[in-house]
């Protein structure tokens, strides 16, 4: 029995979790105006306010709102003034995701096998506390000027933690009107030519994802907007980070180059967002005024032919812009929005899952001829 398990274990490698991660714990973005994010993220995408951090409570550095819908759980923060990094954040890069955070059974055992299997540190550990407890809190370097906070609590050394997010935060609730949001699906990097297998073998070797799919250019070119893609995933695949990288296209821009140039870096590129009645969610967004990528309407008449029979009505689909895929599992229903903020850099996809474990590769293509229509109408292409 020993010897069977120890095969098992051996031969599902890929399940093997070195650094101890147990969820996305939350996204923090580093914006120029968190009260202003915090508007837009409430009232374009449904979220409701959950927590703050700022002058009222005692943080002179910045302001911190914890946007929450489901299991989504975002940090909008703003610099109070040119010493605090969120500033220089925003002046090189726009408003944009600075940490990928963890949340892991043990942020030291994390940090130091994360370094000792080649990462770049940032923070080291420490406690990080308020009158609610202590926190257990490190940081590695990931892409461009990207972080992955390892965050721990509720262990049984001493690193107990009961207040409404992490210290420093008072609750202070504003409902936002839910639409439906769920979970972080994946959050996808965008990398420089050249360096995507660089960053797959960082999540292999550092955090022992594994490859879950790859798409080269076949899959991916149009006439102009190549990339390369890679999905790392932990073995449990809760976990999913797509990297691409631009690939040549015929004398256009890739639209991977088009983000990294406004990004001034590599960084985090859209963050996908699971909901259970797609129809249902992209009618509230869409009614609050948030701004998506539309295909050509032919894009519907050849939608039965290539992934058959489907729950949902093609005319409503269709009406919302709601794109299909299928693979051999099942299919997946996606849209995404416009950039969030003026580079066009941040955007978010809008996913529901109906058994399909893919990435929508059939849509590649009818997509990015209308990325680069938008490309060609900011003069980026
Ligand atoms: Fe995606």
């Amino acid at each position: 029995m020993i010897t069977e398990t120890s095969v098992t274990v051996e031969t599902n490698a890929a399940l093997a979790n070195p650094l101890g991660l147990k969820k996305i714990h939350h996204v923090e973005f580093y914006v120029g105006n968190a009260k202003q994010a915090e508007f837009y993220y409430r009232k374009a995408f449904g979220f409701s306010r959950a927590a703050y951090s700022g002058l009222e409570t005692g943080n002179r550095e910045s302001t911190s709102y914890l946007m929450r819908q489901g299991n989504v759980n975002f940090v909008l923060t703003a610099a109070m003034g040119p010493e605090h990094p969120a500033a220089e954040h925003v002046k090189q890069h726009g408003d944009g995701v600075k940490d990928i955070a963890f949340y892991v059974e043990d942020a030291d055992h994390a940090f130091n096998e994360a370094v000792r299997r080649g990462a770049t540190p940032v923070i080291k550990p420490h406690d990080w506390k308020d009158e609610h407890g202590i926190v257990r809190k490190a940081a590695i370097a990931t892409y461009g000027d990207t972080i992955h906070s390892f965050i721990s609590y509720n262990t049984n050394n001493g690193h107990n933690y009961s207040g409404p997010f992490l210290p420093g935060f008072v609750s202070q609730p504003v409902d936002g009107e839910g639409v439906g949001l769920m979970l972080v699906d994946h959050i996808v990097g965008n990398v420089e030519l050249g360096k995507m297998n660089q960053w797959c073998d960082f999540y292999r070797d550092v955090l022992g994802f594994f490859r879950y799919i790859t798409f080269d250019d076949k899959d991916i070119s149009t006439e102009y907007s190549a990339l390369m893609s890679i999905v790392m995933s932990d073995g449990q695949h809760n976990i999913k980070f797509p990297i691409n990288e631009p690939a040549e296209g015929k004398g256009g821009k890739s639209q991977i180059q088009e983000y990294i140039d406004f990004y001034r870096s590599a960084g985090a590129q859209h963050v996908a967002l699971l909901c259970r009645d797609i129809r249902h969610t992209v009618g509230m967004l869409q009614d609050n005024g948030v701004e998506f990528l539309r295909v050509p309407d032919t894009y519907y008449e050849e939608l039965r032919d290539r992934v058959g029979e489907i729950d949902e009505d093609v005319e409503d689909l269709k009406r919302l812009g709601i794109l299909v895929d299928r693979d051999d599992e099942g299919y997946l229903l996606q849209i995404f929005t416009k950039p969030v903020e003026d580079r066009p850099t941040v955007f978010y996809e809008i996913l529901q899952r109906k058994g399909c474990k893919g990435f929508g590769k059939g849509n590649f293509k009818a997509l990015f001829v209308s990325i680069e229509e938008e490309q060609r109408r900011r003069g980026n292409l």
